[in-house]
Parts: structure tokens; sequence; C-alpha cells
């Protein structure tokens, strides 16, 4: 299924968050396609907070992935792999358990761990057009 978003202001992701919120019954695994500054962890953020996230769910720039607590003590796990150069860095981190764990995982920068995915996983892919953004879910 393929839905499509067209964001002009920041707060029409409300929307856009909901809708992947309630996807997260269904689906564990979010891939996240979008150039750096397109949004993916802004759009995380706010899916995570409508998930129940309580703590500040900063951006992980700087850590390879964080683990937060939906409201019924579920882990959620947001990935950012943009520094990640190959497969043993993955490895390291506990990539293979943490994808297996059937929690859900967001994932920015997903092409080096699409091999280590099981079953299928949504894409979400956020083009922008100046302060236009298309926001396109497959699932
Ligand atoms: N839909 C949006 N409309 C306007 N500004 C946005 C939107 N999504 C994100 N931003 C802004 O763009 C900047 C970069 O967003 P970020 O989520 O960090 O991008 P990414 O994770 O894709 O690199 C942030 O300052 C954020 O507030
Ligand atoms: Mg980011």
């Amino acid at each position: 299924m393929e839905k499509k978003f067209i964001i002009k202001q920041e707060k029409e992701l409300e929307e856009v968050a909901i809708y992947l919120a309630k996807l997260c019954a269904t689906e564990t695994h979010f891939c996240f396609n979008a150039e750096m500054g397109a949004g993916k962890t802004t759009l995380i953020n706010l899916v995570c907070k409508k998930r129940g996230v309580k703590e500040h769910t900063s951006s992980p720039t700087y850590s390879i992935v964080n683990e937060y607590l939906d409201n019924e003590n579920n882990s959620i796990f947001h990935f950012d792999l943009y520094r990640i150069n190959d497969e043993a860095e993955l490895l390291d981190i506990g990539i293979i358990e943490i994808l297996d764990s059937n929690s859900v995982c967001f994932i920015e920068w997903p092409e080096k761990t699409l091999n280590f995915i099981p079953g299928t996983y949504v894409e979400v892919n956020i083009e922008q057009q100046g302060k236009i953004r298309t926001i396109k879910i497959t699932s």
C-alpha cells in the first residue's frame, strides 16, 4: 500500500506521525530514505511521541542506536547509520539481535542494513523541494 503526504509546514507532520504510529501495530521495521536535513529525525521523534515515548527523543546524531520505551514499556529502536562504514560495525552494535527482536525499529540511512532486516519493511521516502516535502510511505 502506498500513502502520500504533501507537507508545507512542520505542523502538518502530525498527520503523518499518526499514520505511522498506527502502522506500528502491524509493522516493525521502518526505513527512512531522504537527504540530510529532509526531516527523518524530526518525523521519527514525532512518531515516538505518538507511541507514548515520554523521554526527550534527542537526535541520535552522535549515537548509532537509541532505545526508547513506548506507553506499554515496549522498546523502540532508532538507528542513525549515517556514520557506519561497513557491516562489521553493524554487527558490533548487535544489530542482528535488535532487528530480530520484534521491536519497532526506525532506521535512518538504512542501505547498509537492508540485508539484515527479517521479512518485510515499510519504506518512508521524503523528498524536499524548497519548503515542500513529499512523504511517500510504502507498506
Ligand atoms: N516537515 C518539515 N517542515 C519544516 N521543517 C522541517 C520539517 N521536518 C524537519 N524540519 C526541520 O529540518 C531540520 C532538519 O531535520 P532533521 O529531522 O534533523 O533531518 P534529517 O534527520 O533528515 O537529517 C530541523 O531543523 C527540522 O526542524
Ligand atoms: Mg537525522
